[in-house]
């Protein structure tokens, strides 16, 4: 079954931006450019047959685009064992009334996602075994930071594929925001 999420792509300058907040952390695995993403929503495993409905019913929804600032640095699960380096993003009303659409849609195709809130970041980096001060390294890093803007014009339903060279991110559709709503195909 393919493993789908949700996500608003991120453009060059902007992933340029994020790199800045990028240390010398021996032990992380820092995402590659290409995967930079603000993830919207994770649905997991979804039977093939499904998916024609989920993009039918996402095509159906209608928010405006929009423009997010890029918030601070933080981890998961918290500072002295970080497993996952992130940039906050500031939750924008426009970004909120989006993820709780998506969340609506999803499960209106009867695919049931975690009840976790959703709490809007991009990770930069994953470490499987954090030492002590990782966490301080990435989050007091003060004076590196620059007002970073997050144009959001469109969100993607990516299938997340797992492949001999590592994890792959495919697009599937990708769905425009405008006053409409109107989606166009992807590939
Ligand atoms: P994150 O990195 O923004 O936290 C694709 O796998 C994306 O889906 C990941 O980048 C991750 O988002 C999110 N993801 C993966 N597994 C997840 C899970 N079990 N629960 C919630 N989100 C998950």
């Amino acid at each position: 079954m393919p493993r789908l999420f949700i996500a608003v792509d991120v453009s060059d300058e902007t992933k340029e931006q994020l790199f800045r907040f990028r240390v010398d952390i021996p032990a992380a695995r820092w995402v590659p450019r290409e995967q930079l993403h603000l993830t919207m929503a994770f649905l997991g495993d979804v039977e093939r047959e499904q998916i024609n409905t989920l993009v039918g019913t996402l095509s159906e929804i209608r928010n405006p685009a929009f423009d997010l600032s890029i918030g601070e640095p933080g981890c998961f699960p918290n500072r002295k064992r970080p497993r996952t380096l992130w940039i906050g993003i500031k939750p924008e009303p426009h970004l909120m009334v989006l993820a709780e659409q998506l969340r609506k849609a999803i499960l209106s195709c009867g695919i049931v996602q975690e009840a976790r809130p959703f709490f809007p970041h991009i990770t930069l980096a994953r470490i499987k075994q954090p030492s002590g001060n990782d966490g301080d390294a990435f989050l007091n890093q003060g004076g590196r930071r620059e007002a970073a803007l997050l144009a959001v014009r469109e969100f993607i339903l990516f299938e997340s594929r797992l492949g001999s060279r590592g994890v792959q991110h495919i697009p599937l559709r990708k769905f425009q925001l405008t006053a409409q709503g109107k989606n166009d195909l992807c590939q």
